[in-house]
């Protein structure tokens, strides 16, 4: 039972515990990305101000060159983790290769390998739509000591060990789980602390929301079209209701609280979908599994994928549980 007004602070302590490789390492890492969190949600906020404070590439009044948010973003996350030296490396959607990190003492013995999308939903910035941060931790694979290699990264997602997300919304929220459930915390940004608002969060496992680019229609598979035309039925509590923001972490949320499916699924364009594994999927499927939802790519679940680059794209199905079953039957008879 959550307890009333438990800041996000007072929840780690009281939850070290229940990790098993528990020294605080994870707890550290938690509190470096709610910190980043804090730092670009300041920056999101301010982004309306464009016309006064200068736009993207222009030097505002105050003489300081302005950055697109994506890069800012970016360069937050991976300064405040690597400041705190307490990950041995990082893999940034914004950033070609991996970056090794070195540890107190200029070692390499940190444990964890963060994996981060630092702002997703980027076309929604400009119109004042909300946008979030995804975040992926593993423990390394290879021995502490030596420098991190490519295949630390490259680890299917079932092998995370924590997962989540900061949505810069309406309110400001931080979603994630260690492997024991999903929590939300809200920020009050008054007081600049997170209050866990939302304890052990569930996906219904049915629901009437279904979240898709439909302008891509005539591009997707058969079975996603069946699935839809199966959606847009007159039956039961069908119709579904469309709804789609564009920025994943945004349809997540929404569908996590409500009941849906989102789908991106391959295209004509894009053969292998749009969608990054290990910046995007494999973190939003590992919430989704840990809150009773599902996630797959319609033929696999997207936890057991080995990935093979860095960079790796993959269809994306995941919600409700029996939402995300039925779309993978129209996938599977089509
Ligand atoms: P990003 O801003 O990190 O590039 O991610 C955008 C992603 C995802 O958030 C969203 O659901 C999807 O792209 C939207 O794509 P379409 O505009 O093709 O629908
Ligand atoms: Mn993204
Ligand atoms: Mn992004």
């Amino acid at each position: 039972m959550a307890q009333k007004n438990q800041t996000l602070g007072e929840f780690i302590i009281e939850n070290q515990s229940e990790f098993k490789y528990s020294s605080g390492e994870l707890s550290r890492l938690i509190n470096s990305i709610r910190l980043a969190a804090k730092v670009v949600n300041h920056e999101v906020n301010k982004a309306g101000l464009v016309d006064i404070l200068g736009a993207a590439g222009e030097t505002n009044v105050q003489g300081e060159s302005q950055q697109k948010l994506d890069v800012y973003a970016n360069e937050a996350f991976i300064k405040t983790l690597t400041n705190r030296e307490i990950v041995c490396g990082i893999a940034s959607e914004e950033e070609d290769h991996f970056i090794t990190i070195k540890g107190r003492n200029q070692n390499h013995d940190n444990k964890y390998v963060v994996l981060i999308d630092p702002l997703d939903g980027s076309s929604n910035i400009d119109v004042n739509v909300s946008v979030g941060t995804i975040f992926s931790v593993y423990r390394r694979i290879t021995p502490s000591g030596t420098p991190v290699t490519l295949e630390d990264f490259l680890q299917p997602g079932r092998n995370q060990v924590a997962a989540g997300y900061i949505i810069y919304g309406t309110s400001t929220m931080i979603v994630y789980t260690t492997g024991h459930g999903v929590n939300g915390f809200t920020l009050n940004p008054a007081l600049g602390t997170y209050y866990h608002s939302h304890p052990n969060m569930k996906f219904p496992q049915d629901g009437t929301i279904y979240s898709v680019n439909e302008g891509n229609y005539v591009h997707f598979p058969q079975g996603v079209k069946d699935y839809i035309k199966f959606c847009q039925e007159e039956e039961g509590d069908r119709p579904y209701t469309s709804r789609y923001i564009g920025s994943l972490v945004s349809d997540f949320h929404r569908n996590m609280i409500k009941g849906g499916i989102y789908i991106y699924p391959n295209t004509a364009k894009n053969p292998d979908g749009k969608l990054r594994l290990l910046y995007e999927c494999n973190p939003m499927a590992m919430i989704a599994e840990q809150a009773g939802g599902m996630a797959s790519d319609g033929f696999r679940r997207i936890l057991d994928i080995e990935p093979t680059e860095l960079h790796q794209r993959v269809p994306f199905i995941c919600g409700s549980s029996n939402m995300v079953r039925k779309a993978e039957k129209f996938m599977q008879n089509a």
